[in-house]
C-alpha cells in the first residue's frame, strides 16, 4: 500500500517514551480525550496488558511534547498481539503529519521486534491509511460496548493466524 504522509518538520524527533516523560504525556492525554478517556473499553485491556515501552514513542519539538503513542503487549483468544493506543497530538500540533509517523514508527518497533499483530479501537478513516483493517478484526471481542467496526487490525508477520476471541494476559 502507498502511504502518503505529511513531511517531518526538521525540529520533530520522535523518542521512545521514557518514566520522566509520564507527567507530560497524561497532561496531553487529558487535553486531548478529557475526562471520559478512561471510560473507554480500551482502557479495558491495557488494565490486562503489559506496557511495552520500547514500542511507545513520544513526538518532541525540543523540549515540547507535541504527541504520544502507547503500545501494550497482550494476548486475543490464543494469539499475541500488540495493542495501540492512546494515541494523541495536541491539538495546535494537528494535521502536520506528527500523528502519522508515531503510528507508523510504533508499528515499525512492532513489527522488528517480531510482534505479529497490531490491534486497536479508532476511527477506519483515519487508520486505514496505514494498512489497518476492521475485517481483520471481526473475531476480537473487546472487553465492553464498543462499535465493532471501529476495533481493527493491522498483520506485521506474514502467515500470523488472525485474531480471534476475548483479551486476556500474555
Ligand atoms: C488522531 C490524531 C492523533 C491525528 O494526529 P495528527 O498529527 O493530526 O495526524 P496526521 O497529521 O498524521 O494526519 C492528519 C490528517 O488525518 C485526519 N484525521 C485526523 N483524525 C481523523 C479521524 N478521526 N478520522 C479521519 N481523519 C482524521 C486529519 O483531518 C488530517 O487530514 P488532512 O491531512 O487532510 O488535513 C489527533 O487528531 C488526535 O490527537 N485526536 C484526538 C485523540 C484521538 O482521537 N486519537 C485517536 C484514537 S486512539
Amino acid at each position: 500500500m502507498s502511504v502518503q504522509f505529511a513531511p517531518p518538520s526538521p525540529s520533530l524527533v520522535l523518542k521512545s517514551e521514557e518514566i520522566a516523560d509520564a507527567a507530560a504525556i497524561e497532561a496531553l492525554l487529558d487535553r486531548a480525550f478529557g475526562p471520559g478517556r478512561f471510560v473507554k473499553s480500551s482502557e479495558r485491556v491495557r488494565e490486562i496488558a503489559d506496557f511495552a515501552p520500547e514500542l511507545s514513542f513520544c513526538a518532541f519539538d525540543g523540549e515540547i511534547l507535541l504527541g504520544t503513542v502507547r503500545m501494550w503487549r497482550v494476548r486475543v483468544g490464543g494469539q499475541a498481539v500488540t495493542f495501540l493506543g492512546p494515541l494523541a497530538v495536541d491539538h495546535e500540533q494537528r494535521s502536520a503529519g506528527v500523528g502519522g509517523q508515531l503510528v507508523q514508527r510504533a508499528c515499525d518497533a512492532a513489527r522488528a521486534a517480531g510482534d505479529a499483530w497490531v490491534v486497536l479501537v479508532g476511527d477506519p478513516p483515519y487508520f486505514e491509511r496505514f494498512g489497518f483493517s476492521a475485517v481483520d478484526a471481526t473475531g476480537v471481542r473487546m472487553p465492553g460496548p464498543v462499535d465493532q467496526k471501529r476495533v481493527l487490525a493491522l498483520r506485521l508477520q506474514a502467515g500470523a493466524p488472525v485474531p480471534a476471541g476475548e483479551f486476556g494476559p500474555v
